[in-house]
This record gives structure tokens, C-alpha cells and sequence, in this order.
């Protein structure tokens, strides 16, 4: 039986991505966020307009989505409810958000070089994309109560680190996914993925190469 309900937030479940963004001052500032979706060499992120992660991405056109696995949530964790913009806005005050000016420091995570953008990839995480802004759109921009708090914004992959243990034995162009480990956000809290597939894959019959233009 279903019943008509009105939850007050809608996040069903999406894997977690860390954005590290420059700050004004050069420092790296790391976010986690999970509205994000893939579709070709491509991702659209959902973000908070107000954010300095967006900030930083609207100013420099550039950021990196590195992708925690599912044992990293300590990390994540450490980081939630902090922000780099200060002083913190009234919003975030009231649901108990702090400063935070190093947030690798923090989550305990190492910044490493990246190859053709300026913000570094948080090195243990298994997947990390260097990406470049190339579009911004506004969201619910009619919507009195939403209307601009949030952005989609709409970044194009230029690099993608992966860590050997996630690929497939005989093709490192192949995420093997038995072995990847998405940390994912659903209602608010950390969930990993069970072991194994739940059914054969009628999609999955078609070669991943055939994605290529
Ligand atoms: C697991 C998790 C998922 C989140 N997902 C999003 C999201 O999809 N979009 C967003 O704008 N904020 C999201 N947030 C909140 C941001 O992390 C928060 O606004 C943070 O202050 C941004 O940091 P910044 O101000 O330094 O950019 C999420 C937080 C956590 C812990």
C-alpha cells in the first residue's frame, strides 16, 4: 500500500563526491556534495549558489571531483557541516555549519598535484577528475521559495585518475565495477553497495567502447 507523504528532502541515494576548488588566497578548499550525474565525459553538479566550493568554481573555472569509496565516510564525515567561507553565513549558522580553512587537514586527506587544473586531487580517494567549468545553469528560478539559492553547473572531465585496485584485470581503460565502492549519501546518512550484482544486465551486453563519439 502506498500512502501520499511529504518528506521534506529528496536525496534517495547518490554516490558522494569531494570537490576541491581554489580559494581567493590559494589555498584548496574540499567539499562534499552528491547531486551530481554523469552523462558522457561530462558531470552536472547541484550546488548551493551561496557555497564557496561554487564561488571558487564560477571564479576559476575549475575544480576536481574526487570520489570516495564506501570506507572512506570517516572522512567525508569530518568535513560535513563546515564550510570555507568566512565569516559563515546565517543560514549555515542555524544548522550548526563552522569555518573550516583547511579542509584536506581536517577529513585527514593528502593534497596531490593535478595535471591540467590548479585545485590538487585528494589523493586517497581511488577516483579523481580533473574538470573544467562549461556551463552554468540557474535552478527553480520560478520558484519564489528556491529561486537563486541553487546552480547546476556543468563541467567536462580532462583527466581521470583511478586507482589500479578498481580496473579491470585486462583493461585499465574499464572500472571494474565488483571491485569500485561508491560512498553513498541517502537521507542523510552513509550507505556502501552489497557484494555482487543483483541480475544480469541486458545493458551491459553493449561493449563500453561503443560509448565513445
Ligand atoms: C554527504 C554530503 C552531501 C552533500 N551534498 C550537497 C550537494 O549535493 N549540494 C550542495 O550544494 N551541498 C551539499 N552538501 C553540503 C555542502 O557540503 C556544504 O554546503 C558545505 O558547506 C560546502 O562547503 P563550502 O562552503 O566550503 O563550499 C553536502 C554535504 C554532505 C556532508
Amino acid at each position: 500500500m502506498h500512502v501520499v507523504t511529504a518528506p521534506a528532502i529528496l536525496y534517495f541515494g547518490t554516490p558522494v563526491v569531494l570537490i576541491s576548488t581554489r580559494n581567493p588566497d590559494g589555498s584548496a578548499n574540499l567539499a562534499p556534495m552528491s547531486s551530481a550525474w554523469w552523462l558522457g565525459q561530462r558531470c552536472v553538479l547541484g550546488l548551493a549558489k551561496a557555497s564557496q566550493t561554487t564561488q571558487n568554481l564560477l571564479r576559476t573555472g575549475e575544480c576536481v571531483l574526487n570520489l570516495p569509496s564506501s570506507d572512506m565516510a570517516e572522512h567525508v564525515d569530518r568535513i560535513a557541516r563546515s564550510t570555507g567561507t568566512d565569516p559563515v553565513p546565517e543560514g549555515k549558522l542555524r544548522r550548526g555549519y563552522r569555518f573550516e580553512p583547511d579542509k584536506f587537514e581536517t577529513a585527514g586527506l593528502t593534497q596531490a598535484p593535478s595535471l591540467t587544473v590548479r585545485p590538487p586531487r585528494a589523493l586517497e580517494c581511488p577516483v579523481q577528475l580533473e574538470a573544467t567549468l562549461e556551463e552554468q545553469h540557474p535552478i527553480a528560478e520560478q520558484d519564489p521559495g528556491w529561486a537563486g539559492r541553487g546552480v547546476a553547473l556543468h563541467v567536462v572531465i580532462r583527466k581521470i585518475h583511478a586507482s589500479a585496485d578498481i580496473l579491470m584485470d585486462d583493461d585499465i581503460n574499464r572500472v571494474d565495477p565488483d571491485k569500485w565502492r561508491p560512498l553513498i549519501m541517502s537521507f542523510q546518512h552513509f550507505y556502501g553497495l552489497a557484494d555482487g550484482k543483483v541480475h544480469r544486465s541486458e545493458l551491459a551486453k553493449i561493449p563500453e567502447a561503443a560509448y565513445r563519439p
